[in-house]
């Protein structure tokens, strides 16, 4: 084989891009899936406890639905808040401050809002 060969050749880059795009676009981003992850984990998020999220079993119904945020709120930023502290939005809130609480860490904030941000 001729060493100076190239790994792959332009014709395998022209099928695997469109590939990776339709991968992420399915929502099977590893970011997403550990933000998912966290969000379902009775002892990290427990995020279904109180609320509904697509593919999630026996949701409590204590708070909204969690779908279309991105409608809710103007940026991942103002979402991330929300979960980080709800009392900011509301003093009597029942939802528990993830972010002051330490129960997520900032960047295990970060993977939540990335995976809601995505749901329709
Ligand atoms: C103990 C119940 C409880 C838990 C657990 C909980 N929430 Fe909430 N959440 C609420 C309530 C109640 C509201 C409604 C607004 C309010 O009262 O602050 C809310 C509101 C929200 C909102 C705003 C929704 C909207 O449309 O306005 C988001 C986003 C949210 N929660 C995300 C989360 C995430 C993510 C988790 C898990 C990491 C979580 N919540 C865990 C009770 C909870």
């Amino acid at each position: 084989m001729n060493k100076s060969q190239p790994l792959l050749g332009f014709g395998q880059y022209a099928v695997l891009v469109p590939l990776l795009i339709t991968a992420c676009a399915a929502n099977t981003d590893p970011i997403r899936q550990q933000g998912k992850q966290l969000a379902f984990d009775r002892d990290k998020g427990n995020c279904l406890a109180c609320h509904a999220i697509e593919d999630g079993e026996s949701p409590g119904n204590i708070g909204p639905q969690l779908s279309d945020l991105s409608a809710r709120f103007k940026t991942p930023q103002q979402l991330k808040q929300q979960i980080r502290d709800a009392s900011v939005f509301n003093p009597e809130t029942s939802m528990p401050p993830y972010g002051r609480n330490k129960i997520l860490t900032d960047e295990e904030l970060d993977h939540v809002v990335d995976y809601l941000w995505s749901l329709e």
